[in-house]
């Protein structure tokens, strides 16, 4: 298949021919990449932006700011990546858009954008698609009223869902009923225009990308392990973002190389922030063989080497609840290594999951289920007891249900085993990792 080629909506998945070798290096990482283009596009003066993941998420957020009055000239780049600038709005604010704004799959976008909306006198239909239609936007909506803006239809907790900004927004003190990036950022990126200090404290430390780009920016911004704050008012200024590639998609590679025999890889330039490779930790906690290496940084994100080999004798762990936001997007991923580990592997309090780009824990559950291994939820805790000498058996069908991270994750099922496997909605991996699979073949020829 040749990079660009579309991915295939029903794939067939076969066996890699040999084990996984060599260095590989990822696209750029999803949420650093989404931040880096709203806040050039909230910003005075024009941002130079590189290694910008180009996928349909990310275009979300690209087409969202163009619509708002931002120029974006953004070019693809020989390795895949897009590069140039961002001409933002400023302290003229955005301009009222002529149409809803479609955040497609993009969540980050569409919870993003919310708190960037707040503070301007603008009205905007923010929606999506099917799957972001059903997605929980109160926990956005809220602290965004507390502040003084309001949405329309009232009492209604999903998109479509139009916003009216403020120029009169207050500061508030938060305490997030759960830890989220989106719901914190959203908060701060509104409070960055409000009058004061405005803070956000979780119940567990989400990712930080936020309050490390903020001041690069020019935002005035603390940052401790669970509360960061913004000093308002205040005009962003363009600055240069590179951004480094994406743990998110790392994992996957990762986890390949972990279930593949005789595999050893190294993912280069990839983001190290502690927040993001939780991953790491709980593959080190079965018995996988896993390095990191910092080698550098890509403004205030660390950046390095993950290396990953093959081990026979994965065994089971358990996740505490307080590093599930360092794992949140890789939990389905992580559940296949734990179904092929001996014993029983617990990851607590995963209920942020059911509300991803469809009910992973009930996916993880049915497609586990498929490949004949024992695994359920009990309370907001998934459990599943590894089979360390787990075959695939022939002619299964997985659904990825139209979610980029189910689709890689059934994929591994028969990229790293010895049968084929079908994946229904595989296409959907042009949502966060449109190459994922030449990646993945590339590394095994
Ligand atoms: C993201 C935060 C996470 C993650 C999502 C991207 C972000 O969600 O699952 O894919 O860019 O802020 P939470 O809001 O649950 O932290």
């Amino acid at each position: 298949m040749s990079p660009d080629a579309p991915a295939p909506s029903h794939a067939v998945i076969t066996p890699l021919p040999a084990p996984l070798h060599g260095s590989a290096s990822v696209p750029g990482d999803k949420s650093i990449s989404h931040r880096a283009v709203l806040f050039a596009a909230m910003a005075e003066g024009t941002s130079r932006l590189s290694g910008v993941l180009d996928s349909d998420d990310v275009r979300s957020s690209i087409s969202a700011v163009r619509q708002l009055g931002a120029e974006a000239t953004l070019e693809r780049q020989p390795d895949g990546s897009l590069a140039g600038g961002v001409t933002g709005w400023g302290a003229n604010g955005p301009a009222q858009p002529d149409a809803p704004i479609d955040c497609g799959n993009s969540g980050t976008t569409a919870r993003l954008l919310m708190g960037v909306l707040a503070p301007w006198d603008v009205e905007v239909e923010l929606t999506g698609d099917e799957s972001l239609q059903r997605r929980p936007m109160r926990r956005i909506t809220a602290p965004l009223m507390k502040m003084g803006a309001s949405f329309q239809p009232a009492g209604r907790e999903t998109l479509p869902l139009v916003e009216r900004g403020t120029r009169s927004l207050r500061a508030i003190a938060y305490d997030a009923p759960m830890a989220s990036a989106q719901l914190k950022t959203a908060v701060l990126l509104a409070g960055v225009f409000a009058n004061g200090t405005t803070t956000v404290n979780e119940p567990a430390p989400s990712r930080n990308h936020t309050e490390l780009m903020l001041p690069e920016f020019g935002v005035p911004t603390t940052a401790a392990d669970r509360t960061a704050s913004v000093e308002g008012p205040c005009t962003l200024k363009a600055c240069e973002v590179r951004v480094p590639g994406d743990p998110s998609s790392a994992a996957f590679i990762a986890c390949a190389a972990a279930l593949k025999p005789g595999s050893s890889v190294q993912i280069e330039n990839v983001s190290l922030n502690t927040a993001r490779i939780g991953f790491t930790r709980t593959l080190e906690r079965m018995g996988a063989d896993v390095n990191v290496r910092h080698t550098g940084a890509a403004g205030k994100e660390p950046i390095g080497i993950i290396s990953v080999a093959y081990t026979p004798a994965l065994h089971g762990c358990e996740v505490p609840a307080e590093k599930i936001a360092s794992i949140v997007d890789e939990v389905p991923v992580l559940a296949l290594v734990a179904a092929h580990a001996r014993g029983l592997t617990v990851f607590r309090d995963v209920s942020e999951l059911r509300v991803k780009e469809t009910d992973r824990l009930a996916a993880i559950v049915e497609g586990l289920g498929l490949l004949g291994v024992d695994a359920w939820v009990d309370g907001n805790d998934l459990y599943i007891e590894g089979q360390p000498d787990l075959t695939t058996p022939p002619n299964l069908t997985f659904d990825s249900k139209g979610d980029h991270r189910l689709a890689m994750t059934w994929a591994l099922v028969g990229l790293c085993g010895k049968e084929p496997v079908a994946v229904e909605n595989f296409d959907s991996v042009k949502i966060s990792y449109p190459r994922f699979l030449n990646d993945i073949e590339r590394l095994a020829r």
